[in-house]
């Protein structure tokens, strides 16, 4: 098979053409990545020393999924399924701005629908998040038939895209499937999103701006766990089909942040109240019971687990995320925070 993954310099677009390199020896992967701030290819340092020159197996290609022309010339070469994980993933940054999320969130999903429609592609699986159903309140889960009522920019993009993806297979017959995960954490993840802003803030004694009361909850999946979960759904889900994927694990942040100073051994004293984010969800919880019915997935890590091996990461990786913690990176919490503490 020849594969499309889109997005495979980032978080868990790295982990998943990690997997599939790792898993089908037989596969050609075509990695195709704007390298945004988000993306990083040291995240593929290791794929890349296996695979040296040749290109059989690996391939990245530096560009915009929304690149028609780019991405008509890709699936020329005969291309027979893709993933799509290419997009702007950060909500507060949605908040900040949010015509980039459109850009690339809906208009580069239609740009890879349109051709993956014109060259005949057989599988077009669309990596989307539990937040295009919105919030929670205290008791219920979010099954794949809850009504889409997206509340940030960010997934109100995403549930676009969710609806361009849909209308590609009820007016064209387009096999397209669509994954619908709750929130990750692992190895690799951009120190943007909760868990590695933490883990890497307090590695530097530096602040852990928790929102508002601290006590929104998310349901937590180790990276690795949403990955064989969109394995089992390009290789045996059905056409149209919606599937969730979730970590039944839900916590607070507050919850989050004591694990996190708890695991590191840093004190209270560096959280750091702020004001809450606008439109915040208050609750996510997925039913994955459909997924797990239909394509016998189950979940490898439970949260003590998948907590010590990514703390165990940022540890090791110190260089790699510092290196981050520069410029752009800066520049953007100098604006998000500014008028954010108090
Ligand atoms: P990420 O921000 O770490 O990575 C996104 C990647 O996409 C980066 O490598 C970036 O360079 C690339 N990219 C951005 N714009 C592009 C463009 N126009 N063309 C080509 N490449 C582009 O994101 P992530 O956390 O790995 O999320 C991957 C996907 O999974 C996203 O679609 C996100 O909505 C979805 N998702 C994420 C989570 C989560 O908890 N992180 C949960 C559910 C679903
Ligand atoms: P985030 O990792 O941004 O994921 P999402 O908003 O997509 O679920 O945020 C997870 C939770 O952590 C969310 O309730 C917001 C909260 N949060 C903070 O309290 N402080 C922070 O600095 C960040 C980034 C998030």
């Amino acid at each position: 098979m020849r594969i499309l993954i889109t997005g495979g310099a980032g978080f868990i677009g790295s982990n998943f053409v990690r997997l599939m390199f790792n898993t089908y020896k037989d596969y050609s992967i075509i990695n195709l990545d704007a390298l945004t701030y988000a993306g990083n290819l040291e995240n593929l340092k290791d794929i890349v020393e296996q695979v040296g020159d040749s290109k059989d197996r690996y391939e990245f290609i530096r560009g915009d999924i929304a690149d028609a022309e780019l991405v008509d010339s890709l699936l020329k070469t005969g291309v027979d399924a893709i993933v799509n994980f290419a997009a702007e993933s950060h909500v507060d940054r949605s908040i900040d701005s949010s015509k980039i999320f459109v850009d690339t969130n809906v208009l580069g999903t239609q740009v890879l629908l349109d051709a993956a429609l014109k060259h005949k592609v057989s599988r077009y699986v669309q990596i989307s998040t539990d937040e295009v159903y919105g919030s929670l309140g205290p008791t219920g889960l979010f099954s794949e038939t809850t009504p889409l009522a997206p509340n940030s920019p960010y997934s109100a993009s995403k549930t676009s895209a969710d609806l361009f993806v849909r209308a590609y297979y009820e007016t064209y017959g387009m096999q397209t499937l669509i994954t619908r995960c709750s929130n990750n954490y692992g190895p690799y993840q951009f120190p943007e999103k909760l868990i590695p802003l933490f883990i890497t803030n307090a590695l530097a004694d530096q602040q852990l701006p928790l929102y508002g009361d601290g006590l929104n909850v998310r349901d937590w999946i180790f990276v690795t766990d949403h990955c064989a979960a969109i394995d089992k759904v390009l290789h045996h889900g059905k056409a149209g089909q919606v599937y969730n994927i979730g970590g039944n694990c839900e916590k607070t942040n507050k919850e989050i942040t004591y694990t996190i100073l708890e695991a590191l051994g840093k004190p209270e004293s560096l959280i750091k109240r702020v004001k809450d984010r606008p439109g915040h969800d208050r609750r996510y919880a997925i039913d994955s019971s459909k997924i797990e019915r239909e394509l016998q997935w189950t979940r490898q890590y439970d949260f003590a687990a998948g907590m010590k091996e990514t703390v165990e990461w940022y540890v090791k990786n110190e260089d790699c995320w510092k290196r981050i913690k520069t410029g752009e990176y800066v520049q953007f919490y100098q604006r998000w925070y500014g008028d954010r503490v108090g």
